[in-house]
């Protein structure tokens, strides 16, 4: 599936109640065809809490989730991480690698990637159909995968299909998403979207990369290969020749 398709087929709203986090219903547009049936594994994955009603028009959904995610539209910035060091490796999500979900239980704090508003920006707000029909703000880190970020970026807005760098081990790549007004400037804050660059090996065909997605509070939706979370992959590999990271900055 082409980036190009794989975004002109995000037309179905999907809302999720998630297991252990009933307020937090998440709203994904998700893609129809090859993706539907990875968005159908997701949905009937281990207990389905009281779902709000799919809607195609998706405003109401949309709003539930910003609305659990909530957060004044100045939302202050990411509660700064405690003690959990940005893994240069795998590091605390090694356990990853044996297949099982890593990490801290869906409702908890997501235990990687909690720094994020100390990295690279690296873009603006991007209008993010995939994620909800909100505004994207994704950073990166380390230095050297911020730098490939841009570099892709920039070969994406010059339309190229080739010369794109792969990202070192280690690098997080993570986009905050915000409800947009009317007039399209960004309000409440939704759910956060994160990534990162597994030893070669973890899942060669997805490019090894890790997923997770928490609330606008950094509590843990789903990570790892939590059927919850394998549809990002089945989209984002789509793009296997950036690395499987769209790098978009429009
Ligand atoms: C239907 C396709 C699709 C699905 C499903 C999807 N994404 Fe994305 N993702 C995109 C696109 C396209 C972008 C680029 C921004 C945009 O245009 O929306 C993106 C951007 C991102 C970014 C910023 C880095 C980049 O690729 O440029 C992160 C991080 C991310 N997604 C994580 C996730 C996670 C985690 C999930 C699952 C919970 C997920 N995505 C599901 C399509 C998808």
């Amino acid at each position: 599936m082409s980036p190009m398709r794989c975004r002109l087929r995000a037309g179905l709203w999907l809302s999720l109640a998630v297991l252990g986090v009933p307020a937090v219903a998440v709203a994904l547009l998700v893609a129809a065809g090859p993706g539907t049936s990875r968005l159908a594994q997701a949905q009937s994955a281990p207990p389905q809490a009281a779902a709000t009603t799919p809607s195609p028009a998706a405003g109401d959904s949309a709003q539930a989730a910003d609305t659990a995610g909530k957060g004044a539209p100045d939302a202050a910035p990411a509660a700064p991480a405690p003690a959990a060091p940005a893994p240069a490796a795998p590091g605390p999500m090694t356990s990853a690698a044996s297949g099982t979900t890593a990490g801290n239980a869906p409702g908890q704090r997501i235990s990687w990637g909690t720094d994020y508003r100390t990295y690279a920006k690296v873009t603006g707000y991007v209008n993010s159909l995939e994620h909800g029909n909100r505004l994207g703000v994704t950073y990166a880190s380390p230095a050297e995968g911020a730098t490939i970020y841009r570099q892709n970026s920039a070969l994406v807005r010059e339309n190229k299909s080739g010369g794109f760098s792969n990202y070192p081990v280690g690098t997080v790549v993570v986009m905050e998403t915000w409800l947009k007004s009317a007039s399209g400037a960004p309000t409440t804050q939704g759910p956060i979207f994160f990534m990162r660059k597994e030893r070669g090996g973890f899942d060669p065909e997805g490019r090894d990369w890790f997923y997770g997605f928490t609330d606008a509070k950094l509590n843990l939706i789903a990570e790892g290969r939590d059927g919850r979370v394998t549809f990002c992959r089945g989209c984002h590999v789509s793009v296997a020749n950036r690395d499987a990271v769209f790098a978009v900055d429009r």
